[in-house]
């Protein structure tokens, strides 16, 4: 039965560029969407900015431009990297748009309509120099516990202590350093706490839709169980403050002045918003569409960090609202490089313009995250080596080579005819049937297993043309008899009808490689869809090249610290602060006083300088570091600065880097403010510990 879906992936802040985290959500949404069209099923798939909220008004008010203009900056950037990667939204939308006004202030009045809005109260840290209240993450001062100075208005990084603003001893605010004063203003809340909501809730979570498809994964489940208190029967949801004060980048409350939605409220309205725009756009009826009691299935692709949004806000506003609720909330876990949490600064991060730009295919990616994707909610490891290793043995030793080898055979000696002896109907079955396992495993989102399933294939296939030796029936072929060229057509047509099954399986993961095989090598006039797999192919075209090996020295460079070239969003007074550690967490990174006795340009680099240290210890350190705008390198020789003398040595492209020494940069490559070596004060000797 053909079903019509609606799919969606997170809306990404406005205020950054898209990093490998986003590309990974994006991949993993459209194999899905790619695998379900070619199942026959109409997926309408869309994508938006999440334009509005306090970090990105205070940002661009930085800069001194518009929100508008910095979330227009951000939106020109999007498509390079979707086309890049082959994720193909039908649509890509704002936030910020007439649609998503009118969709989130509708959904207001009716929730208000129905009771479930309320005013109340609030006493707040307001900053009077700014003129505005004060996030607590805008909030700064000394705990209350441990007297460290200078901590965030929610806990301490020093003693992990966890208080409200008001607590902190001597509090400032961190956008202008003037005391705030606390104020009283007006919020608005939606009451989750309601009865109606809670019951609701319970029934949404715990249910099954109607496909048969489990709307929660087994993880995320358990998690909604707990919030809404299924151990003690008590559900602990508060109400939701859903309003913000002027000055503020975002919708206005209709009938309240000065108060506008605080931006988790209109953002996933943003989905519907994007879906309306594209239905316009395409003649599509948006109304029936999304009909509450139509057939359209709502599909959510989201991260761990933002369930809490998507399983108790989302589908309650749009319950008493009186619309169409989700029907499946897809979850993945973060992406890891080599094992660590991903970072925007330098040099851990995989930057996904850069691997486009040092020519790295994308079907590579797309190929490796798939085979790496599970169902559940876990974190996904990217690995170098493990990466160079499935692309070349896998994808291309497995895979693209069973063309390579077969079709040349064909196009010599069989004028590129096909033909198949003795039961070409239970060779077309078998090849079906691994399509369809194939698709049941995309379906369900457990693209790794998918992917075994395809190498599993590959591997039959290469076997089974191996231990036919071909190549010694091709020798003579001229003058052999008919029975001999029988068999070396046969054995080269079953195995490129395994290839032709191959890429039908794979043509969610790799569509662009997929096409040029169903269009170019079998002559078709359209991609490939589930049921191409099990109808062999009567002839193939002279084989051409379809894939490159990796080459290990591209991975060397993509993970070459760009010097200042990290691009991600600065919170007001510079980049986001990384979640907190504790003092045993800092103690595990080793930084000591290094003397620079040499420094050299690195031939053939453009951001890295050669650095020789002297760490105390009897021998010199080699380390690279990404400063070469910054400094000439007899500017640096003889100086002292401060280094990371424990982290574990990187390979790179141009020798082994033994730690690194700190710097401090916005983390923006777009302000110009340059990268600046720390230097100790006076005395310190190589070798000291910094604590
Ligand atoms: O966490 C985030 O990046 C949010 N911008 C996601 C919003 S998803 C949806 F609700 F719009
Ligand atoms: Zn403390």
């Amino acid at each position: 039965m053909s079903r019509t879906l609606f799919v969606t992936t997170a809306l990404p802040y406005a205020n950054g560029s898209f990093h490998i985290g986003h590309i990974m959500e994006y991949i993993q949404a459209d194999i899905w969407v790619r695998s379900m069209r070619m199942a026959g099923h109409t997926v309408h798939f869309v994508g938006a900015d999440d334009a509005h909220g306090a970090p990105i008004m205070l940002r661009a008010e930085k800069e001194g431009i518009t929100p508008r203009e910095l979330v227009a900056r951000y939106a020109a950037e999007r498509p390079q990297y979707l086309d890049g990667f082959h994720i193909r939204f039908d649509h890509w939308h704002s936030t910020d748009s007439p649609e998503n006004v009118a969709l989130s202030q509708d959904i207001y009045r009716a929730l208000k309509a129905e009771g479930l809005i309320e005013t109340r109260p609030i006493e707040q840290f307001y900053d009077p120099v700014k003129g505005m209240f004060l996030a607590d993450r805008y909030i700064k001062g000394e705990c209350p516990k441990c007297h460290a100075k200078d901590q965030y208005g929610d806990s301490c990084e020093v003693c992990g202590a966890v208080y409200s603003p008001t607590e902190l001893i001597k509090p400032y605010s961190a956008l202008t350093g003037a005391e705030p004063v606390l104020k009283t203003s007006e919020h608005f809340f939606f009451k989750l706490s309601d009865p109606r909501c809670v019951a609701f809730l319970q029934d949404w979570t715990t249910g099954a839709n109607a496909a048969g498809n489990k709307r929660l994964q087994a993880e995320v489940l358990a998690k909604t169980r707990e919030w809404l208190g299924a151990q003690d029967g008590q559900a602990k949801l508060g109400d939701w403050d859903i309003s913000r004060d002027a000055p503020y980048f975002g919708i206005e409350i209709p009938d309240a002045p000065g108060k506008y939605f605080y931006v988790w409220l209109d953002a996933p309205v943003g989905y519907l918003a994007s879906l309306k725009a594209y239905c316009q756009k395409a003649g599509l009826d948006f109304d029936a569409l999304l009909d509450p009691a139509g057939p359209t299935e709502q599909v959510h692709f989201i991260g761990k960090d933002i369930i809490y949004f998507h399983a108790l806000f989302w589908p309650a506003m749009l319950k008493f609202a009186g619309r169409k609720t989700p029907d499946q909330l897809n979850v993945h876990g973060f992406i890891t490089v080599s094992g660590e949490k991903m970072s925007k600064s330098r040099g851990t991060g995989i930057s996904p313009l850069r691997y486009l730009e040092l020519g790295m295919n994308a079907e590579w990616l797309r190929y490796y995250i798939a085979a790496k994707l599970n169902a559940r909610v876990e974190d996904l490891d990217f690995n170098p080596d493990d990466f160079v290793a499935r692309v070349n043995s896998d994808l291309v030793g497995k895979y693209v080579n069973i063309a390579s080898r077969a079709a040349n055979f064909i196009a010599r000696h069989f004028e590129g005819k096909l033909a198949y002896a003795g039961d070409a109907a239970a060779l077309g079955q078998e090849l079906a049937q691994a399509a369809e396992a194939m698709r049941r495993d995309l379906q369900a989102r457990e693209y790794g297993r998918a992917i075994r399933e395809a190498m599993g294939l590959a591997d039959r296939v290469n076997q089974a043309f191996d231990a036919a030796q071909p190549w010694v029936l091709a020798k003579g072929i001229a003058n052999a008899g008919q029975a001999q060229k029988d068999q070396l057509q046969d054995i080269c047509s079953r195995a490129l009808a395994g290839f032709k099954a191959l890429s039908v399986m794979l043509a969610p993961v790799l569509p662009q490689l997929a096409e040029r095989v169903a269009r170019e090598l079998f002559g078709m006039d359209r991609g490939f869809v589930w049921r191409d797999a099990g109808e062999l192919p009567t002839q193939v075209a002279p084989f051409k090249h379809l894939m490159q090996r990796v080459e290990p020295a591209m991975l060397d460079a993509l993970f070459e610290p760009p010097a200042q070239e990290q691009a991600s969003a600065p919170a007001p007074g510079g980049e986001p602060i990384a979640p907190v550690i504790g003092i045993d967490d800092f103690a595990r990174v080793d930084l000591r006083i290094a003397r620079i006795v040499d420094c050299q340009h690195v031939e053939g680099s453009t951001k890295l300088l050669r650095l020789t240290l002297d760490v105390g210890e009897g021998r010199h350190r080699n380390v690279f570091s990404g400063i070469k705008s910054a400094y000439q390198p007899q500017d640096l020789v003889g100086k002292l600065t401060v280094m990371v003398a424990n982290l574990a040595p990187r390979k790179m492209k141009f020798g082994v880097s033994e730690g690194m020494v700190l710097a401090a940069s916005h983390a923006d490559e777009k302000t110009d403010a340059g990268i600046y070596v720390l230097e100790p004060f006076p005395g310190a000797q190589p070798g000291m510990r910094v604590r």
